[in-house]
């Protein structure tokens, strides 16, 4: 059978990473020891405690079963006692915290939640490639904007405020930045905030980074008048040594409307390992 892929795939493309990797391989194949420095997968396992925990969970009967769509409250409140301990960011574990798996995982549900055909999304160049490819699968067209390192690879908000904004929806952000690890500064994080305000544009702030080569771990959140205007997508894959179990979440005043395009369940197991899990606890202990 010859069957037809979908029009919302065209211009999309194989994933940049996937193609990367099968690059990678056919090199190393060939013996030329390519060291990968492609994808941020950690190469330390999570800690011990997580894995015992993780052990005695998996042996009890009541956690092979679908959990609820919003998540577990223990979840939810661990999420929220880490925002507050590690951010200084109050967040109500009911309204505003939705456990995702992974945050990949988020930054395709806000695309489907906010972008009809042909809105527009402001995304990093260069950035995580995720971004443009939820984009278009959303219908909605990526238009890029320059990181330099002249500007601290902070976008230039003077030069996009003199582009037409008037279909620009969405502008994704990413601090402690990917590829180039670049810190946010407080005083970049409320330019941020008042253009987000001005244009009514939501800020969609992919934060998976803050704990990697960083002692002061920040969230976009923290800013004054932040809630407004911004979601934040988070996860535990990189700061936990976890990216293979799929943990992530996204907070901000907004997450009522983005239940609405969310189609998984969090992982039961990975879950209930996660909210007694030592990290989480750690981290908000
Ligand atoms: C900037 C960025 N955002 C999101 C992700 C995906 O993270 P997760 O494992 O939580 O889906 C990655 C993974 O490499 C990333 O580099």
């Amino acid at each position: 059978m010859n069957m037809q892929t979908s029009s919302r795939l065209e211009g999309i493309g194989e994933y940049y990473f996937s193609q990367k990797l099968r690059e990678i391989e056919q090199l190393n194949k060939e013996g030329k020891q390519i060291i990968n420095l492609g994808i941020g997968s950690p190469d330390l396992a999570p800690h011990p405690d997580v894995i015992k925990v993780l052990q005695e969970t998996s042996a009890a009967d009541n956690v092979h079963a679908y959990q609820s769509y919003k998540g577990s409250p223990i979840l939810r409140n661990a999420i929220s006692g880490f925002y507050q301990k590690w951010y200084g960011v109050i967040v109500d574990p009911d309204t505003e915290v939705l456990p995702l798996i992974g945050s990949k995982e988020g930054i395709m549900h806000i695309c489907m939640t906010y972008l009809n055909t042909d809105d527009q999304a402001l995304i990093p160049n260069p950035g995580y490639p995720t971004y443009s490819s939820a984009v278009k699968l959303a219908g909605g067209n990526p238009v890029y904007y320059d990181l330099t390192l002249q500007n601290n690879w902070e976008p230039d908000l003077e030069a996009l405020e003199k582009t037409d904004l008037s279909k620009v929806k969405l502008m994704w952000v990413n601090y402690p930045h990917m590829p180039t690890g670049q810190l946010p500064s407080v005083r970049f994080f409320e330019s941020l905030i008042a253009f987000a305000t001005k244009h009514q544009i939501l800020i969609c702030h992919d934060n998976p980074y803050s704990f990697i080569l960083n002692e002061t771990p920040q969230s976009l959140l923290a800013i004054k008048g932040a809630k407004e205007v911004v979601v934040e997508l988070n996860s535990l894959s990189k700061s936990s040594n976890m990216a293979g179990w799929r943990v992530g979440m996204l907070v901000g005043k907004k997450k009522k409307e983005l239940t609405k395009c969310c189609v998984s369940n969090p992982i039961w197991i990975v879950v209930c390992t996660c909210q007694y899990n030592s990290l989480l606890q750690r981290r908000s202990a």
